[in-house]
């Protein structure tokens, strides 16, 4: 399967939504990455229901939401109900997350779930069965424009191997400083979505790094 290039709207110029959107919608984008923080779970606050709506109204692709909140069982049908396609939550913010993935699943979304750079893949051993997704943090989830941390190579191949040895239909997205530089060898060691926003929306041309993200083999 070709990788897919998920660009985070959290980099974009918030003040012309609009034409950042369509810049997406012009580009080999495969889905637009929504990042939701609620000042609990990560330090940072980003935006809610209202914002996500309007996004929708114009995004031409599947919306990718990565839900940074506590207690996301609260809000899944409401992330639904705006537009959501993927919903993915956050392993250390949930009790029940079997409950919480089969819920996301019934509503008619893609289930993920997202492993922050210290939470083993392991633990994911049990969940792998109901999911579709699994994001790596390659950062501390919270703030666009941070430093990729390296050792999530070594996650990526693991969880590579567990997916695949047990025949899973799920797939591998990384998140945080990706850029044309690391890109090719994420791909490499397994991974199937990149999530990249500071390198797409604070480049001199956005939609050629999606086209570059995108054609890296
Ligand atoms: C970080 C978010 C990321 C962020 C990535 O908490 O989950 O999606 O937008 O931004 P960059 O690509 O700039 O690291
Ligand atoms: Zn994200």
């Amino acid at each position: 399967m070709d990788h897919l290039v998920s660009p985070s709207l959290l980099a974009a110029d918030f003040g012309k939504l609009e034409s950042e959107i369509q810049m997406i919608n012009r580009s080999d984008a495969d889905w637009l990455h929504l990042d939701i923080m609620d000042g609990v779970f990560v330090p940072n606050i980003s935006f809610g229901f209202p914002v996500i709506k309007a996004i929708k109204k114009i995004a031409a692709k599947p919306l990718d939401v990565h839900l940074m909140i506590i207690d996301p069982d609260r809000y899944l049908r409401r992330f639904c109900d705006a537009g959501s396609n993927n919903l993915t939550v956050q392993y250390e913010a949930c009790t029940h997350l079997h409950r919480t993935v089969t819920e996301i699943r019934n509503l008619g979304m893609k289930a993920g779930v997202s492993l922050n750079p210290h939470t083993p893949v392991f633990l994911l051993k049990n969940i792998l069965p109901y999911i579709d997704i699994v994001l790596i943090m390659t950062v501390n989830p919270g703030f666009g424009g941070q430093l990729f941390i390296k050792e999530s190579y070594n996650k990526i191949t693991e969880l590579r191997k567990m997916i695949d040895t047990a025949g899973y239909n799920v797939l591998i997205e990384v998140d945080g400083g990706i850029d044309t530089s690391n890109a090719g060898k994420l791909i490499e060691s397994g991974v199937n979505v990149l999530v990249a926003g500071s390198s797409v929306f604070s480049s001199a041309d956005p939609e050629g790094t999606i086209r570059r993200l995108k054609k890296l083999i």
